[in-house]
């Protein structure tokens, strides 16, 4: 078994790589710091005894898109199971000129999830057998901006393609977290202190309830029966309270 994680450095991405190494898989880990890389590839294979492989990219940039791509659907060394978690926070208004990082933001959590999983789907169909897990959010059901809409696009496009890929023996799962702790909220500088403790989670039991939903086929992943709830919640309330609370948030952020 060999897997292929983005952003497999750190946070979430980092925690797939820890859980996977421990059950015996080789990886490959795509991200931009190239010593970082080394660093959390040489920890893992030490401990666990596996293989694991570095591909530096910066999955905005083509060339670099393309490499990992070209990795993914090659019929040497199959990639089994690709994880998608690449990404960050973005709360620049919608309204404001400069699309630069919407852009840098689409490219990275959007387009390159779109031929990442196409090349993993293809190659996965051909053999019979493979896993893609993409990360979304719970913020996908709710209209945080640019986020919102992003993950919103990663949770639909997701399910769209398990319905292509449906009896074709390769699974997606679509994974929407709530609020985890990694270096996400640091590097967007998001303010956490008005968040309550208990709606934290730690990356490493939510890796095992995505691998675990994975594993069982399900398409869409929520860790934690609090954010489940608070999915039922979403879907059971008036569009305009989502629309009030949504707005909150944002502004908590201000
Ligand atoms: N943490 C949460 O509360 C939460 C909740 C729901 C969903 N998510 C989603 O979970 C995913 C992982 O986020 P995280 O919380 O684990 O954040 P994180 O700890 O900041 O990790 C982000 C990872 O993505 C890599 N990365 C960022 N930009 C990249 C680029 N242009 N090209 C290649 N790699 C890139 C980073 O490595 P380099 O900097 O070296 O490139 C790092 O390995 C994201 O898609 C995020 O939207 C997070």
């Amino acid at each position: 078994m060999r897997a292929l994680i983005t952003g497999g450095t750190s946070g979430l991405g980092a925690a797939f790589a820890r859980a996977l190494a421990a059950q015996g898989s080789d990886l490959v880990l795509v991200a931009r710091d190239e010593e970082r890389l080394h660093a959390v590839a040489g920890e893992l294979a030490a401990a666990h005894g596996v293989t694991v492989d570095v591909l530096p990219a910066d999955l905005s940039v083509a060339a670099d898109l393309a490499r990992v791509a070209e990795r993914v659907e090659s019929a040497d060394d199959p990639i089994d199971l690709l994880v998608n978690s690449a990404g960050f926070g973005v709360h620049r208004k919608l309204l404001d000129p400069d699309v630069a990082g919407r852009r840098y933001a689409i490219d990275v959590m959007c387009y390159a999830v779109l031929v990442l999983s196409g090349a993993a789907g293809r190659a996965m169909r051909a053999r019979g057998h493979g896993r893609i897990i993409n990360i979304s959010s719970i913020a996908s059901w709710t209209l945080q901006g640019h986020y919102s809409a992003i993950k919103g696009w990663v949770r639909t496009y997701s399910e769209c393609l398990a319905n292509e890929l449906r009896g074709t023996g390769v699974t997606v799962t679509v994974a929407c977290p709530g609020w985890v702790h990694t270096e996400f909220h640091e590097r967007a500088h998001i303010r956490t202190s008005a968040i309550p403790a208990w709606v934290w989670q730690d990356a490493d039991p939510v890796v095992a309830t995505i691998l675990d939903d994975a594993a069982k086929g399900r398409i869409v992943s929520i860790p934690g029966w609090g954010w489940k709830a608070i999915r039922i919640g979403l879907k059971l309330a008036p569009t305009s309270a989502v629309r009030a609370v949504s707005r909150a948030l944002v502004r908590s952020r201000d």
